[in-house]
């Protein structure tokens, strides 16, 4: 980078402060029907200099077009980089990232990000804003469905997955985009799941759940950081010096690019934290914002916050500095038209959309499935597939599409049809998505009276999760509901294709239909994922990053709860519980039903013991002890039963996958290092404490699920 660093001094002596000010400020393209396009007013800001970055702008041609006018209209030529919101996919789509969580696979998290950044940079895209590594465990927020779910270890995980899949080794390749981790942070406790609404967590609860996904993402080398719209305690993320500057630039060493939320500095005003956009400005660039996303507060806010003495001159060029830098690393400098579209070939496109199926049915979590009504392994004379959802090929997109396309889609039917070729397959909706006509629901009825199977495809529409997606009721929208009773009483089986953005808090639907299978929304190959799962090409894997509630009032709920005083005792009033449900969820974390049994037995440790800086490795042995292959999900917790402070009652500290014939029985190996069982002391860093350790490993956080062992952490420091 040495040469980089003499042409970014070379730069920063030569700009005015305008054109300082300018590649702090990024600007939004147009969204017209036919895609993207830039803005006639902003053409005169790029060539002014006042412009340093734009975002959803793609498409190689436009691109080109633009970057050609900053690179040779604009007295410095500095390149524009163009970010974007690459989620689950760029033109092929993959399934949402709660769903891909469910595959508790790191391998498969960074290819898919990897193909994604492939595909957005053959758009001339430089930048995704993502991953999210919000902790989500409120059902009510529809970002859930952006999330990685209610683990801060599992989030932390993809975290680095997914940077190592958008970024590549080189940033500056052809095919890299740079990441930004989003929202830091605690925005998915936002207050009763409400969108944009306060976040109150404590310093602990900060540092142990909602910091850790960042802290791996940067560790990974994540160019881009974005702070998060909410508050914490009083304070907005985007004037946070204590997280942004202080921690995350000053103790984690994180020195790449702070980008703004959209018009989130703007947003410091009705936050109530600044009387006008100087003040907004010079908060925002104090804490260590170096990007303007949309809000325009430095350009209209920063020449006056430097008069009047907020910042200083030397603040601004630090921030012109890190955006240079970016732009270097990206390999702008050297040439401006790096992205390239690579040649789409037949082939390319036929192997990206290979892995969006494979992706979509590893992210499948077979609920429930009585009597083992699945896998429908011959094709029934008739089935009926029906509800809403069973044919509208752009509700597969997601909340966020990228640059998808709906027609690109396969929807459950066309992927049934394709399955069963020589079946008779019948579709009715019966009812829309959101609405109050159930006249349809008649015919629908009709059809599963006649067929021999039912396939019921209900849940949310993709503009119901994502942002400003919140639900008070997270059930069934419209007359969906009655949809499904008078299906349910049709007398043939039912299998439920359950799509949705986030748990689904609809037990009478579990209870009544023979299968369930969460299928989210699962990208581009949704409907054949969709049909190799039901008729057991593929067995199910995947296991729910999410705690799953029965009733609304039981959330937040989520596995990793500290012990109470007071533990649950139903005969005893004053224990800890409710007088009208039960504590429990409906289904765990890491639940998840496969076509075969696993058995787990024989936990073991390699050593009594551990040390910090020690590992150990933990044993059991996995036996598939049904009729047919499949891969097991094993997972690891931990518990600390007596430390300075109250700690989890499970953990989780360790995942791993076994593929199985049948009557196949395997030791499986995890690994525990001493620094997985530290958590933040009383000065927040991480303090490891000696003591026992309870071990288990098993397939969910359900204490009847899990096998268990111990160990004990051997600490220099002195047992309190
Ligand atoms: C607002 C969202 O909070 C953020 O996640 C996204 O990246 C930006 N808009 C840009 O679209």
């Amino acid at each position: 980078m040495k040469g980089h660093d003499a042409r970014i001094e070379g730069l920063l002596g030569a700009m005015t402060l305008e054109e300082k000010i300018g590649q702090l400020n990024m600007l939004t393209a147009d969204l017209a029907v036919t895609g993207p396009g830039m803005p006639a007013d902003y053409m005169a800001e790029l060539k002014a200099g006042r412009l340093g970055s734009m975002l959803n702008l793609y498409g190689i041609d436009l691109m080109r077009q633009v970057q050609r006018v900053a690179v040779e209209e604009t007295r410095l030529g500095i390149p524009l980089f163009f970010g974007f919101d690459v989620i689950h996919g760029h033109r092929t789509i993959f399934p949402i990232p709660l769903a891909e969580a469910a595959a508790f696979d790191p391998e498969l998290w960074e290819k898919t990000a990897r193909i994604a950044a492939v595909e957005a940079a053959a758009d001339g895209l430089t930048l995704t804003f993502a991953p999210m590594l919000d902790v989500a465990r409120d059902p009510r927020w529809g970002r859930i469905a952006e999330s990685a779910g209610e683990d801060p270890w599992l989030t932390a995980r993809v975290a680095e997955a997914k940077v190592r899949g958008f970024q590549g080794k080189d940033l500056a390749a052809q095919d890299a985009v740079a990441a930004t981790a989003k929202h830091l942070a605690a925005y998915g406790a936002v207050l009763a799941g409400r969108e944009y609404a306060q976040v109150d967590v404590s310093e602990r609860a900060l540092h142990e759940i909602y910091l850790p996904p960042f802290r791996a993402a940067v560790a990974a080398g994540t160019a881009a950081i974005m702070p998060a719209f909410n508050d914490i305690a009083g304070v907005p993320l985007t004037a946070h010096a204590g997280v942004l500057r202080d921690l995350v630039r000053a103790r984690w060493g994180f020195d790449g690019v702070m980008i703004s939320d959209y018009n989130a500095i703007a947003e410091l005003i009705p936050h109530g934290v600044a009387a006008d956009l100087v003040e907004a400005a010079a908060l925002a660039l104090k804490a260590g914002v170096d990007i303007d996303m949309m809000a325009t507060a430095y350009k209209r806010g920063l020449p006056a916050a430097l008069q009047r003495g907020l910042v200083t001159l030397a603040e601004i060029d630090a921030c012109v500095r890190r955006v240079l830098a970016l732009k270097a690393r990206l390999g702008l400098f050297d040439d401006p038209y790096r992205r390239r579209a690579p040649v789409m070939t037949a082939e390319r496109i036929a192997s990206h959309r290979h892995a969006a199926r494979e992706a979509a049915r590893r992210s499948i979590v077979l609920m429930t499935n009585r009597g083992g009504a699945l896998p429908v392994a011959s094709a029934p004379a008739r089935v009926a597939v029906l509800g809403p959802l069973a044919d509208i090929a752009e509700e597969m997109l997601g909340p966020w599409s990228g640059a998808g396309r709906g027609e690109e889609m396969v929807s459950y039917l066309a992927g049934l049809r394709q399955a069963w070729p020589r079946s008779r397959i019948d579709h009715a909706r019966g009812v829309e998505i959101e609405s109050d006509d159930t006249s349809g629901i008649p015919a629908a009825f009709d059809l599963a009276r006649q067929a021999d199977l039912v396939i019921l495809c209900v849940g949310e529409a993709r503009w119901m999760s994502g942002e400003g997606g919140s639900r008070a009721r997270p059930g069934l929208p419209g007359r969906q509901a009655a949809l499904a009773d008078a299906v349910l009483g049709a007398g043939k089986p039912v299998i439920v294709l359950l799509t949705s953005g986030r748990p689904l808090l609809v037990p009478w639907l579990f209870e009544r239909a023979e299968a369930v299978l969460a299928v989210w929304y699962l990208g581009s190959e949704a409907g054949h994922a969709v049909a190799d799962v039901i008729t057991g090409c593929f067995n199910p894997s995947a296991r729910l990053p999410v705690t799953w509630p029965v009733e609304v009032g039981q959330i937040p709920i989520f596995y990793a709860r500290l012990p109470t005083g007071r533990p649950i005792d139903p005969s005893f009033r004053y224990s800890s519980k409710y007088l009208d449900m039960a504590n429990e969820p409906l289904f765990a974390f890491g639940h998840g039903l496969s076509y075969t049994r696993f058995d787990y037995a024989n936990l073991s440790t390699s050593a009594p013991e551990l040390r910090a800086g020690e590992s150990i490795a933990v044993e059991v042995d996995v036996t598939n002890a049904g009729a047919v292959a499949g891969t097991e999900t094993i997972l690891l917790f931990v518990r600390d039963p007596v430390a300075s402070i109250s700690r989890p009652v499970l953990e989780l500290r360790g995942m791993a996958k076994a593929t199985l014939a049948p009557g196949e029985r395997r030791s499986v190996r995890l690994t525990l290092a001493a620094e997985a069982l530290a958590f933040p002391g009383p000065d927040l860093q991480p303090r490891l404490e000696p003591g026992e350790i309870e071990i288990f490993v098993g397939p969910a956080a359900r204490a009847d699920a899990l096998l268990k062992t111990k160990a004990r952490v051997v600490a220099s420091t002195a047992k309190r």
